[in-house]
């Protein structure tokens, strides 16, 4: 079994439908821990309840060493003896030490059909642009933020009477069937894109 961590900051809805599709028949992955950088993070008693050992490295003591940070980090997760990292809106940048230390085995799930809108307030920047169609992307983590390979993309139509809140709902549902597909392809070997319609 492949052993997954996965990384979060908030209120862990994405990081839920990974570990509900892993418990299902035929996954190829299991979570063995869900780390967060803030004992506020609301997913962390959502991987509790089910079953799931939780980490906190808060991020407010290193005081902006990102090294020192994510040496924590490495600490942290070694008990669990991960395999891969999921970030499922992990709100943190991470150093390229990291990112190469992690080459081909992290995944980061982002709120827009990249490589539109890296960074922040996707749904409000789509809708600025007029764009017809918005959605969400999985790809490897390479030392660019929000670059690397897409390993899989899902869109949705962004409708006349859209907020950024309106649309931001409408693609996380988006998000909840891409990441775990995605998983699911990526553990058994599979790095081709998956593209989803909704
Ligand atoms: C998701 O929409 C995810 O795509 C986004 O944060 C949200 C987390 O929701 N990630 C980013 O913006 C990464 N830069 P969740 O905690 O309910 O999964």
């Amino acid at each position: 079994m492949v052993r997954v961590a996965v990384f979060i900051s908030g209120g862990g809805s994405n990081m839920v439908s990974l570990l509900e599709d892993m418990a299902r028949e035929g996954h190829a992955g299991t979570p063995c821990v869900v780390l967060a950088n803030s004992a506020d993070a609301g997913g962390l008693a959502r991987a509790e309840e089910r079953g799931v050992p939780t980490v906190v490295v808060d991020h407010r003591p290193f005081k902006g060493d990102r090294a020192a940070f994510e040496a924590a980090i490495n600490a942290a997760l070694e008990p669990f003896a991960p395999d891969m990292i999921c970030l499922a809106g992990f709100m943190r940048v991470l150093t390229e030490g990291f990112m190469e230390q992690w080459a081909g085995k992290m995944l980061n799930i982002h709120p827009s059909l990249l490589p539109k809108y890296k960074g922040l307030h996707t749904h409000a920047r789509a809708l600025e642009a007029g764009d017809a169609v918005h959605g969400c992307t999985v790809h490897e983590v390479t030392a660019a933020l929000d670059d690397g390979p897409i390993l899989g993309q899902a869109q949705v139509p962004v409708l006349a009477d859209d907020t950024p809140e309106t649309l931001a709902a409408r693609v996380l549902e988006q998000e909840h069937r891409l990441y775990p597909a995605v998983l699911r392809r990526f553990v058994a070997g599979d790095r081709s894109p998956l593209i989803l319609q909704s």
